[in-house]
């Protein structure tokens, strides 16, 4: 039974963290291709629906990069995404707001 309990509460953290690694110098259109596109779609707005969709996010970036960090409820974290690279994952994200919101008009 305790074996049990220990296998449940590590499940999750094993199951939702990413080792996905970005090439060194690689620009935030590159990662968000390569980890992100495959839930979040190729223009931010969500293959699975509402929670999916980052074109209409209010968060700001310093809470983005702990969300891609750290994870969500449902969304894997991904700890190898740091620094420069990090910094250009959220400026790509923040630009695809605008993007949808040029198509729109
Ligand atoms: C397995 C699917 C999946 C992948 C892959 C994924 N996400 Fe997410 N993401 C989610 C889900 C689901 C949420 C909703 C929040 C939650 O899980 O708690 C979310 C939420 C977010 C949010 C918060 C948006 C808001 O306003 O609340 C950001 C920012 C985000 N993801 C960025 C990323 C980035 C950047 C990547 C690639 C490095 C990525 N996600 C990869 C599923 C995913």
């Amino acid at each position: 039974m305790k074996k049990l309990l220990l296998v449940l509460m590590l499940m999750p953290t094993v199951l939702m963290a990413s080792d996905y690694q970005p090439a060194a110098g690689a620009n935030g259109a590159q990662i968000y291709r390569e980890a992100c596109a495959a839930c979040h779609g190729d223009d931010g707005m969500g293959k699975f629906g509402l929670f999916f969709d980052l074109s209409t996010s209010v968060m700001l970036a310093d809470e983005m990069k702990k969300v891609i960090q750290q994870g969500g409820m449902m969304m894997p974290s991904f700890a190898n995404i740091n620094g420069k690279e990090l910094d250009g994952l959220v400026a790509y994200i923040q630009s695809l707001g605008d993007v949808v919101a040029v198509k729109e008009k």
